[in-house]
């Protein structure tokens, strides 16, 4: 994220019990380059007291319109002066005020005295978050450009569980970052991704397979963000899901033909993700005809089938990132790491399957991520679309790691 170096970010704070959050996210902004300018509303300042930001912060955390010794009209200093406004957390209240263009506090007439891009990280419990009227806020700020970072699910005050829980702060500052890059992010323009996606079907016979409950979501998921930024995609797919626009599709239906379709793609690809399920065994010899039940009950000989991702990693090209998926039900980490070290990757996404609403035929996910480097990264139960941002954002990182060691050599 050096897109961050000397970037004047007023970080804006309400009210919600997690503005206590918004003092990690203001350290780690600061850690990326940032200078961290908060902007604190009464009732933040009832969570947590300005000292604690302005201790962290690059400069002061503001708290009035009126008493503010070093500026008369603090609002238009801060507005005109910001690279981009964040406000973390943003409650229900702000959400409205902005929608509406109400100023009635420093927070809100910065927001309105300002022309750079604003991100807004929504918190607040399920029941406000679900209201059509924050929701139709939200749509009208996301229309005119606004970028939300949508909740997470997951505890909240009063040990309620439920969505509403802000936004891991790595999420936060990936979104940062990429308003930062000009709104639409193009980090990927000009690369190449190549992204398997969906369960591989292993034919028995002309009507019968050995399949598994993988829907390819997370791979579109992934064809979708790295197209959105501005890569060329190739998604090999077996999922009858709607491929994202403008994407190159090539779909498949066994492991045979998804190996066959990686080994034309993926030599020139700047980044490969293997979101695939792929089937370790296939029958050995299918038949072409359907098997009747009068011949009774078959023998299916099975033979492994190719590790498509393995082969992939032997034969890896320098400066590609290759990336692999772990789906476990037991000792998540240890065995992501076995594979990412045995199939010589860059990168793996662990996914503990057996967790209600993680990996298969779910629209969320919950994952560690852990990189050949040492790196690792818990990404708690979000949208399939967050993972594939998180990990593109990672990988671009490693790109421009191999770029900065190959200029220095
Ligand atoms: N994979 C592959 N070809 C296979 C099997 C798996 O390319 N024949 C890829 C998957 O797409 C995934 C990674 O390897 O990115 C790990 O897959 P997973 O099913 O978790 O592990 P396996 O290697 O099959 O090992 P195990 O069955 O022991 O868990």
């Amino acid at each position: 994220m050096r897109n961050l170096t000397d970037r004047r970010v007023v970080l804006g704070v309400t009210g919600g019990i997690a503005a206590y959050k918004a003092v990690e996210v203001c350290r780690r902004l600061v850690d990326a380059g940032a200078h961290v300018i908060p902007v604190l509303t009464e009732s933040a300042c009832r969570m947590v007291g300005p000292p604690t930001f302005s201790a962290l912060a690059s400069e002061r955390a503001r708290t009035s319109l009126f008493d503010d010794p070093g500026s008369s009209i603090p609002h238009t200093e801060l507005g005109q002066s910001a690279d981009l406004i964040v406000v973390c957390p943003a409650t229900a209240r702000v959400i409205s005020d902005l929608r509406s263009g109400r100023s009635g506090d420093l927070l809100t007439a910065t927001l309105l005295a300002t022309r750079a891009p604003i991100v807004v990280c929504p918190a607040m419990h399920t029941e406000m978050w679900e209201q059509v009227s924050v929701q139709e806020n939200l749509s009208v700020l996301a229309e005119r450009g606004v970028v939300i970072v949508s909740p997470e699910s997951g505890r909240l005050a009063g040990g309620d569980l439920g969505e509403g829980r802000l936004a891991a702060p790595e999420r936060i500052l990936a979104a940062v970052s990429a308003a930062l890059a000009g709104g639409s992010t193009a980090d990927y323009a000009g690369r190449r991704v190549l992204v398997t996606a969906g369960g591989t079907r292993e034919p028995i016979d002309a009507v019968r397979y050995i399949g598994n409950r993988s829907s390819g979501r997370q791979g579109h998921a992934f064809a979708a963000e790295a197209r959105s930024r501005g890569a060329d995609v190739v998604l090999i797919t077996t999922s009858p899901e709607t491929a994202p626009d403008d994407v190159d599709v090539v779909d498949v239906a066994s492991a045979d033909e998804m190996a066959q379709a990686c080994s034309v793609h993926a030599a020139k690809a700047d980044v490969v993700v293997m979101a695939a399920a792929v089937a370790d065994f296939r029958p050995a010899e299918p038949v072409d005809h359907k098997l009747k039940k009068s011949g009774g009950v078959p023998q299916i000989e099975l033979v492994p089938t190719l590790d498509i991702l393995a082969g992939l990693g032997a034969v890896k090209p320098e400066r590609q990132i290759l990336i692999g998926f772990a789906a476990e039900t037991d000792e998540l980490e240890s065995n992501a790491a076995g594979k990412l070290d045995r199939k010589n990757l860059d990168m793996i996404i662990a996914n503990d399957v057996s967790k209600p609403g993680v990996g298969f035929e779910h629209e969320t996910n919950e994952v560690v991520v852990l990189t050949a480097g040492g790196a690792r990264q818990h990404l708690p139960l979000c949208d399939k679309r967050d993972v594939a941002r998180y990990v593109l954002d990672a990988a671009i990182g490693l790109i421009e790691r191999q770029s900065d060691n190959q200029e220095q050599t």
